[in-house]
């Protein structure tokens, strides 16, 4: 099939290498001139795991451009996947959304495609983009756009990080729409997918014991609101641990035995149930507040996933808490954070907790140091203005400083030489925001090791 995917972000250019892997024809879309010329040069914008390999793999199948025009006229599904940044509200920003809505409807010229919505929108989203696509046909071409034009919703589930895993072997495929033609052709669109019937490459193995993926399709509205819906829970399940977490700070309990002990409850699961700093990223932050906000305007309160997005701010202050319990005294002191990314595995500083420790530690007074695998250079240019301050390598986050926050659990931080560390410190005092070393074995190398909770 022909497909067109406008933006080439996280979703859009996963979407694409996963798709032209597939055999079909993919151009990506993306205003961004800096982006489409790596693109072109074999280069990825963002880090993937396996990106480059895959684009390279699927390379004839791939077109890169900045322009409308010679790329959606003739496709037959255009996936719209730009991004949808929080305003100041909580809502939305959909400045990208309709500009890409307008430009399909000035450039498309064949019978019939697929406007698919690839990016979060809010619920709604669905038909809005419809109308402008239609007016945006009538008004360049001066005929009716009746019939030439169906949208539908596809959610996206990947997670950075695993993004190409996440799509070539997904949980499930939502598609959702009105109209029935669309449906069906989503359908051939996703078959090899659903019926995994393509050759995987080798560096991305198709898992054990993977089936048929279920496929759900639905209406509009429902598979706009299972988006939401999905990435609120698994929020509210990192809440829900980390408040827990607190309690058994108190009490005494182990939190990772508690996470254990509920989660293997098959009606609960053990994922999502890892307490620490709480979720970052782009996503479960903008979607809890995009859902309490549409909720609002049907004069509808969302306690539940209002505690959860105050629980996971309420993690980011406890770290300042307990470093104020351990030295007393921030001013003056140099802290050391160990990681920058919202997780591991991605460079995305998007609502990091990183960005927000650095900013609460230096307003009182600290020397912050920082180290991330591979976001220090993003790091510089979205929060230079900050000023920590960047080294190369986490021993000399660790020279002279008070205290260390495991911040992203990158495997390396797992397995640095910490009795180095301890000695290089000025007090060597370790708080693992991620609950992932080990607490004795610390101890026994000279830290002072505080758990997130305790
Ligand atoms: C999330 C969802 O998991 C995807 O299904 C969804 O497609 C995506 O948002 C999206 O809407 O685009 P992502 O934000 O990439 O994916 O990352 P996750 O792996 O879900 O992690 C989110 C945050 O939660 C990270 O900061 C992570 O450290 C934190 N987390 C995760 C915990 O604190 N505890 C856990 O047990 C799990």
């Amino acid at each position: 099939m022909k497909v067109s995917i406008i933006g080439t972000g996280y979703v859009g250019l996963t979407t694409g290498a996963c798709l032209a892997y597939l055999g079909h024809k993919v151009s990506c879309i993306d205003s961004d001139e800096r982006k489409i010329a790596l693109l072109r040069a074999g280069k990825t914008p963002i880090y993937e795991p396996f990106l480059t390999e895959l684009l390279a793999d699927a390379k004839a199948n791939l077109h890169f451009c900045t322009q409308y025009a010679g790329a959606v006229q003739d496709s037959d599904v255009i996936f719209i996947a730009v991004g949808t940044p929080p305003s100041a509200d909580g809502s939305p920003d959909l400045k990208y959304l309709s500009a890409a809505a307008r430009g399909i409807g000035e450039h498309y010229a064949g019978d019939f495609t697929v406007v698919v919505n690839k990016s979060t929108v809010p619920i709604g989203s669905g038909n809005w983009v419809g109308s402008l696509v239609r007016e945006s046909y009538e008004k360049h071409h001066g005929v009716k756009a009746n019939g030439h034009f169906a949208v539908a919703s596809n959610p996206e589930f990947l997670r950075e990080g695993t993004g190409l895993a996440d799509s070539l072997y997904p949980d499930r495929v939502v598609i959702g729409s009105d109209d029935e033609r669309s449906l069906e052709v989503l359908y051939s669109l996703y078959r090899p997918v659903l019926d995994q019937t393509f050759t995987p490459p080798t560096y991305l193995p198709r898992p054990e014991g993977i089936g048929a993926v279920p496929l759900i399709s639905t209406d509009l509205a429902s598979a706009e609101l299972i988006k939401y819906a999905a990435n609120a829970f698994l929020a509210l399940k990192i809440s829900y641990i980390n408040e827990i977490g607190q309690l058994a700070e108190k009490v005494g309990a182990d939190i990772q035995q508690v996470a254990k002990g509920i989660g293997l409850d098959a009606r609960i699961g053990t994922r999502f149930l890892q307490a620490g700093l709480g979720w970052g990223g782009s996503c479960f932050g903008k979607d809890t507040a995009a859902l309490v906000a549409t909720a609002r305007e049907y004069n509808l309160g969302m306690p539940i996933v209002s505690a959860a997005r105050e629980i996971n701010q309420r993690q980011r202050e406890r770290v300042v808490d307990k470093l104020l319990g351990e030295l007393k005294i921030l001013k003056g002191r140099t802290i050391g954070l160990l990681g920058l990314a919202f997780k591991p595995n991605t460079d995305d500083l998007r609502e990091a907790p990183a960005v927000d420790i650095a900013k609460k530690l230096i307003e009182r007074g600290c020397k912050v140091k920082v180290h991330d695998p591979v976001a220090l250079e993003r790091f510089e240019q979205e929060c230079g203005s900050l000023g920590a301050v960047r080294c190369a390598t986490p021993e000399e986050v660790a020279d002279e400083a008070d205290a260390l926050v495991l911040v992203t659990e990158w495997q390396q931080y797992r397995e640095l030489d910490y009795e180095g560390l301890a000695k290089r410190m000025r007090s060597p005092i370790i708080l693992d925001g991620r609950n992932v070393l080990d607490r004795a074995r610390l101890n026994r190398l000279g830290f002072r090791y505080i758990g997130m909770p305790d």
